[in-house]
């Protein structure tokens, strides 16, 4: 309410309400978003993504020697890993001391339960140095990748203001005013599921997918792949090949619906790769995209500020496709 109506570039909200969900899910608790030491994490994350796509980075993989020697930005990125860290250390330390809850509740509760359980096992990986490294995981993999969908979201809904309409006017239709909506409730809002789906779709954020070692040889749609080759998979590839889609380079939900508007799945939707090695998350992703969509559209419309005609939709490639900086009004309903 603070800036209701005025212009604004949502990407601080967008990101502290997401690095809240997984820090819910890890820590157990969210932060205020006067938190300074939160609104550290974000901007350490933030900068470990960043650098992971830059030449400093290229540089630094081909000559650690030499770099290590120089300064620039790899030096800072070390220390953005050292207090990320050192955070989730403190956060373990905190649920230590606090003893084990009567139920389990999050991620560290469950690591610490696991690590007493396997103590007697001298091959377990269960130990303190590993959660750090998976919370670390949860935070790099989870926070990105939602936020760039969730940026891109907002972008689209300004540029296509039509389907904003629609969705505004089938979750006016199927929804009471003050409803907590709910995951389940997509299967009667097919619309509304159909332009999550198609954005995810047409804004491809994770262009390549991560780069993995086949552990035997094999044989796929005729080429023979040996043990040992490094495959990335190219998801872009797939969410806007001609072949699968009507309209591959065009925004359009009806991508993902039939004739009769119910919601329809395409074997081509792969923005969470595919595989025993695929998104870890996509259930959290997707609950995340479809909830935080269908309640910003419920209060807003998301409009361009007062003279402004066009918005910038073209992406900026880093680890994932970026949308350029932007303000725009949130005009509440
Ligand atoms: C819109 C949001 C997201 C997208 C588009 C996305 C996409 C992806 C993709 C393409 C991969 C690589 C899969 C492969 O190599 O085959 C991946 C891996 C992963 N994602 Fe996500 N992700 C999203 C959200 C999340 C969230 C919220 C979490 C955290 C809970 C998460 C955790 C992970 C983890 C841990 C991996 C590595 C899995 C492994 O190595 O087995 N992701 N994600």
């Amino acid at each position: 309410t603070m800036f209701a109506g005025q212009p604004l570039d949502p990407s601080f909200p967008i990101v502290h309400s997401v690095s809240n969900v997984i820090a819910a899910v890890v820590f157990g608790h969210r932060f205020t978003i006067e938190n300074k030491n939160f609104h550290q994490v974000i901007e350490n994350n933030d900068y470990i993504v960043k650098f992971g796509s830059s030449v400093s980075e290229m540089l630094y993989d081909i000559f650690p020697w030499l770099m290590n020697h120089l300064p620039g930005p790899h030096q800072k990125v070390f220390y953005c890993h050292e207090f990320l860290r050192s955070f989730a250390r403190n956060e373990i330390r905190n649920h230590r001391e606090n003893g084990p809850p009567d139920e389990l509740q999050d991620f560290i509760d469950f690591y610490l339960a696991q690590i007493d359980k396997s103590k007697d096992d001298p091959t377990s990986t269960f130990d303190e140095d590993n959660m750090v490294q998976a919370i670390f995981d949860l935070f790099l993999a989870g926070t990105e990748t939602t936020t760039t969908t969730l940026r891109w979201t907002v972008l689209d809904m300004v540029a296509h203001p039509d389907v904003q309409e629609k969705v505004q006017k089938e979750l006016d239709a199927v929804l009471g005013p003050s409803q907590l909506i709910c995951y389940e409730d997509r299967k009667k809002l097919p619309y509304t599921n159909a332009v999550i789906h198609e954005i995810q779709r047409y804004n491809s954020v994770v262009a390549v997918g991560v780069p993995r070692e086949c552990i035997r040889g094999t044989v796929l749609q005729g080429f023979p792949i040996e043990k040992g080759t490094i495959i990335i998979p190219n998801l872009t590839s797939a969410l806007l090949d001609p072949e699968q889609w009507e309209t591959p380079r065009q925004f359009n939900p009806n991508h993902f619906l039939d004739k009769d508007g119910n919601f329809v799945n395409k074997d081509a939707f792969l923005p969470f790769s595919a595989g025993h090695r695929m998104c870890l998350g996509e259930l959290l992703a997707r609950t995340e995209l479809f909830l935080f969509f269908s309640n910003l559209m419920r209060a807003f419309t998301f409009k361009l500020p007062e003279g402004v005609k066009e918005i910038n939709t073209e992406a900026i490639t880093w680890i994932t496709l970026q949308p350029h900086p932007y303000k725009i009004c949130a005009v509440p309903r």
